[in-house]
């Protein structure tokens, strides 16, 4: 009688799914059926999976489209200390932002607001921004001249012929290890909803979020799919994709494609 009390009061009601073990008391009411209502198992826990709290609703749409970059010029006042894109700032943990997609940018400071994605000052200015704010200071960047961005990059069908690593998995993927080829989503064979522009970022914070998400650090992408395919490459492959994007010339003057 005993030792079934203290294995059942005691031991086996200790131990929780997906969280820490309770203390003795706690145990004890919860072998019981009574609830002590403490932290632990009853608070609600953000999923680990995809905390980002943005869905591609129609409603976050159109705030997105409705976008005003002149007021957004304003707003970037506020961020222009880091994020200008000049070639003696080349921080490596600070993006470019001019000309990525407003609503990568926008779905960005939404996880930065709502903690889905965390660094310290970002957190603390997306904070500070309305929602309007941040549709337009992602309308101004996106509309930014001489960024990143889609008009940047053509490609053929040489692309498909590659024996170049980065390439090759920019290209094509590995199907082996399921990897789907970057530029069905980042471009430029399609634009996936919410994926940021990668020509012309800088490669220091490219190699430095896919390690994020291999590792688990940065979670706040729809579905996982980033994680899933940061987790298949390798070091040296990570190194070599941020090489590729970010190994255009600011300028613009200096496409990708015109490098080999
Ligand atoms: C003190 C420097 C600083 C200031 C000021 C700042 N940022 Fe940032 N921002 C950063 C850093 C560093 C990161 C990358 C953080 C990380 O690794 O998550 C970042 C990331 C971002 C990203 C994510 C970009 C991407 O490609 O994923 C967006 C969007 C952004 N900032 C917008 C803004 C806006 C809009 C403002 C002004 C209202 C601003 N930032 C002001 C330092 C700054
Ligand atoms: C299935 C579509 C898909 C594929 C394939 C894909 N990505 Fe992404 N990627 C995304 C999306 C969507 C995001 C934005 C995640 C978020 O919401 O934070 C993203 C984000 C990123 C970021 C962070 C950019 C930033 O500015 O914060 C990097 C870097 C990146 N991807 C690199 C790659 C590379 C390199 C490959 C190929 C090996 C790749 N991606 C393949 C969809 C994809």
């Amino acid at each position: 009688m005993v030792i079934s009390a203290v294995l059942g009061f005691a031991v086996l009601s200790r131990y929780q799914q997906n969280a820490a073990a309770l203390g003795l008391w706690d145990a004890i009411c919860r072998g019981l059926g009574i609830s002590t209502a403490r932290d632990t198992a009853s608070l609600p826990k953000a999923s680990a999976s995809s905390p980002t709290r943005l869905a591609w609703t129609a409603d976050t749409l159109a705030v997105i489209r409705a976008g005003d970059a002149k007021h957004g010029a304003f707003v970037a006042a506020n961020c222009a200390a880091c994020h200008q894109s000049s070639r003696e700032n080349l921080g490596l943990v600070i993006p470019r932002l001019d000309g990525i997609d407003a609503t990568a940018i926008y779905k960005q400071l939404e996880d930065y607001r709502t903690g889905a994605r965390s660094w310290g000052v970002m957190g603390a200015i997306a904070t500070a921004l309305t929602r309007k704010d941040s549709a337009d200071v992602a309308a101004y960047y996106a509309t930014r001249p001489a960024g990143l961005g889609r008009r940047l990059v053509s490609f053929s069908e040489r692309e498909f012929n590659q024996t170049d690593p980065a390439r090759r998995l920019a290209f094509i993927g590995d199907p082996k290890r399921g990897i789907a080829p970057c530029a069905a989503c980042h471009g430029p064979a399609g634009y996936k909803l919410g994926a940021p522009d990668l020509y012309g970022q800088r490669s220091g914070y490219i190699e430095r979020q896919l390690a994020a998400f291999a590792q688990n650090t940065r979670r706040n992408d729809m579905y996982a799919t980033m994680r899933m395919v940061a987790r298949q490459l390798t070091v040296d492959e990570r190194k070599a994709l941020a090489a590729y994007y970010g190994g255009q010339d600011q300028s613009g003057s200096i496409g990708p494609m015109s490098q080999r």
